[in-house]
C-alpha cells in the first residue's frame, strides 16, 4: 500500500475554468516527458459540466481579446488545442477568416473552451467542490510533504480527502452587490443574468433596471431593450455616461507577458501608474461599438418620441425594497439632493466582481502564508504564495494576483503563458527535490 506521501498528486487544481484548463493542457503537452515519472495531476470543478460565465452568454456579445490569446498559442503556437485547431476541426476556418475580425463571439469562444475541456475530461471531476485545504492530520509545522484537500461530491454528498504536493487555486471572480442589497427573485446580479431571465415570464417584465456603467451593464441594457419591446428600461449609471474601454495598441501592451515583469519587479510608483493610467482598459468601461449602439437607440427614440430607454446619470442605488412581486428602488443622484424612487419588475446589478481570495479555502493554513505591509498575500514571480520555510508544498494562484502581477491576473490574456510558467515551476521544484533525494541516498 502506498504511503500518503506516495498517494498525493503532484498537482491538484481547484476550479476548472479557462485558467486551470490551460494548466491541464500545459502539463500534458510539455512536461510529461521531462521527468522519469510524469507529473500526476487532477482537477476539481463544482459545476456539473464545463461552463465559462454562462449567465452572460448573450447572443451577440463578443470577446474582449483576440482569438490568438486562446488557451495555448502564446505558449505553444503548434498546440492541437488552439482556437485555429478548433475552427479547423469544425470546418469553419475559412468562414472565420472571411469575417476579417479578431474577436469571436463569447458563444463561439465558449464552444472552443468546451471542445478543449472535452479532450481533457480525464483530468477533471465535475460536480466536485473543494471545501478546504488542510495539513494532513497530525502534522503541524513539521514540514509536511503534501497537503490534503477536502472534496465534496455533489451527487453523493460524500466528502473525501485528496493529497497534493502542489495546489493550484483558480476559483475565479466573486460577484459583488452594493452594501445592504441582497439578491432575490427580482434582484439579480449580472453573473446569473441569463439563468434568471430564462426563468422569468417576459410578459411580466414591463419595467426593468440595470445598475452600473461597465461592459456587463451595457450588454444587459441592450439585451433588455431588444428582447422586451413592451418594457421601460432604466439604466442607472454612476457616471455621466458610459466610458470607452481603451483597447488601442499602446495601452494593450500592458497585457503582454513582458508587462508582467515590469509590474512585478517595478516599485510601488510603477504599479500605481499601471492602475492610474490603464484601469480604463478593463474596469467600469464599455466597448465602443456597444456605446454607439445604445446611443443610437437613445437618439432614435428622440426622433420617434417613443422613449423607453431611460438613463439615470450620476446615480447610484441606495436601497431596494420588496413590494409584492415588484421591487422599489431608492436612487441617490449627484445632481438632485432628493432621493428618487423607481418601481421595477426586475433589477440587475452589473456592479462587478471581487478578485479571487484564497484565504477562505486555506483556513488555518493561511497562517503559513506571508503577507506584505498592506496585509496582502506575498506571491513569487512563478505565481506561488510565499509561505514559511516549514511548508514546502506549493500553493499557486491563477487569479487574485492583481497586486503583485498586475491587470492581466483576472483576464484571459496571459493564461497560456502563466499556466506554462506554473507547470515549469512545479517541475523545477520536483527536479530539485529528486536531486536532493538522490544526493542524500548516495551519501548514505
Ligand atoms: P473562472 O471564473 O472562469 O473559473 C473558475 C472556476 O472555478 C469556475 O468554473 C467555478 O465554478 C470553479 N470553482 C470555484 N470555486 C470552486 C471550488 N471551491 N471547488 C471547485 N470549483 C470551484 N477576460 C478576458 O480576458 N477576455 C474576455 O473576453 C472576458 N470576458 C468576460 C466576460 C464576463 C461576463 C466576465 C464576468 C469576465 C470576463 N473576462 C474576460 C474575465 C474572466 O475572469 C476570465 O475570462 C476567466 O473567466 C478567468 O478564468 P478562470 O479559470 O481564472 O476563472
Ligand atoms: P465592472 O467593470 O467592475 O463595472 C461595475 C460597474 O458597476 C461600474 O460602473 C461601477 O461604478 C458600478 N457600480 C458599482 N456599485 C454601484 C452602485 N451602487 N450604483 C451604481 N453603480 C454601481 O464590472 P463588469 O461590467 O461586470 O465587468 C467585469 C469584467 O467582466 C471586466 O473584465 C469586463 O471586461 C468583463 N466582461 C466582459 C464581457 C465580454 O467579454 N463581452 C462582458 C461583460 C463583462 P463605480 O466603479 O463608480 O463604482
Amino acid at each position: 500500500m502506498n504511503s500518503p506521501e506516495e498517494a498525493a498528486y503532484d498537482v491538484v487544481g481547484i476550479g476548472f475554468g479557462p485558467s486551470n484548463l490551460a494548466l491541464a493542457i500545459s502539463l500534458e503537452e510539455h512536461h510529461a516527458n521531462v521527468l522519469s515519472n510524469p507529473v500526476t495531476s487532477t482537477f476539481f470543478e463544482r459545476q456539473q459540466a464545463f461552463g465559462w460565465h454562462r449567465g452572460m452568454l448573450l447572443p451577440s456579445a463578443t470577446m474582449q481579446i483576440s482569438f490568438l490569446k486562446d488557451l495555448v498559442t502564446f505558449r505553444n503556437p503548434t498546440s492541437r488545442f488552439s482556437f485555429i485547431a478548433f475552427l479547423h476541426a469544425h470546418d469553419r476556418l475559412a468562414h472565420f477568416v472571411n469575417r476579417k475580425d479578431l474577436f469571436p463571439t463569447r458563444r463561439e469562444f465558449h464552444q472552443y473552451l468546451e471542445w478543449a475541456a472535452a479532450q481533457m475530461s480525464g483530468a477533471v471531476s465535475y460536480g466536485s467542490s473543494v471545501t478546504g485545504v488542510r495539513l494532513p492530520a497530525g502534522v503541524d509545522r513539521s514540514g509536511p510533504g503534501h497537503l490534503q484537500l477536502e472534496v465534496r461530491d455533489h451527487a453523493t454528498g460524500v466528502t473525501r480527502q485528496v493529497g497534493a504536493r502542489n495546489v493550484v487555486i483558480s476559483t475565479g471572480l466573486e460577484p459583488t452587490m452594493p452594501d445592504g442589497i441582497t439578491r432575490s427573485e427580482n434582484v439579480w446580479h449580472s453573473s446569473e443574468f441569463l439563468t434568471r431571465f430564462d426563468q422569468a415570464d417576459p410578459g411580466e417584465l414591463r419595467s426593468v433596471a440595470v445598475v452600473g456603467a461597465g461592459q456587463s451593464a451595457a450588454e444587459i441594457t441592450r439585451f433588455f431593450h431588444d428582447r422586451l419591446p413592451h418594457a421601460q428600461v432604466h439604466a442607472i449609471v454612476p457616471s455621466y455616461g458610459y466610458s470607452i474601454s481603451d483597447d488601442t495598441p499602446f495601452a494593450n501592451q500592458i497585457f503582454d507577458a513582458e508587462a508582467i515583469d515590469d509590474y512585478y519587479y517595478g516599485g510601488e510608483a510603477t504599479r500605481e501608474a499601471f492602475w492610474r493610467y490603464h484601469r480604463n482598459t478593463n474596469y467600469g468601461v464599455v466597448d465602443e461599438a456597444d456605446i454607439q449602439g445604445l446611443h443610437q437607440i437613445q437618439y432614435d427614440e428622440l426622433v420617434t418620441g417613443d422613449k423607453r430607454l431611460h438613463h439615470h446619470r450620476l446615480t447610484r442605488v441606495q436601497a431596494v425594497e420588496r413590494r409584492g412581486r415588484r421591487a422599489r428602488v431608492l436612487l441617490r443622484s449627484l445632481h438632485n439632493p432628493q432621493p428618487q424612487e423607481l418601481g421595477v419588475d426586475a433589477i440587475v446589478f452589473a456592479t462587478g466582481y471581487a478578485p479571487l481570495d484564497p484565504a477562505p479555502l486555506l483556513g488555518d493554513l493561511d497562517r503559513y502564508c506571508l503577507r506584505d505591509a498592506s496585509g496582502r498575500h506575498r506571491v513569487t514571480r512563478d505565481w506561488r504564495l510565499v509561505t514559511t520555510p516549514d511548508l514546502p508544498c506549493g500553493i499557486y494562484l491563477q487569479g487574485g494576483t492583481e497586486h503583485t502581477h498586475g491587470l492581466t491576473s483576472a483576464l484571459l490574456s496571459n493564461i497560456a503563458v502563466r499556466s506554462g510558467e506554473i507547470a515549469d515551476s512545479v517541475i523545477r521544484r520536483r527536479l530539485g527535490h529528486e536531486t536532493q533525494m538522490a544526493t542524500a541516498a548516495a551519501e548514505v
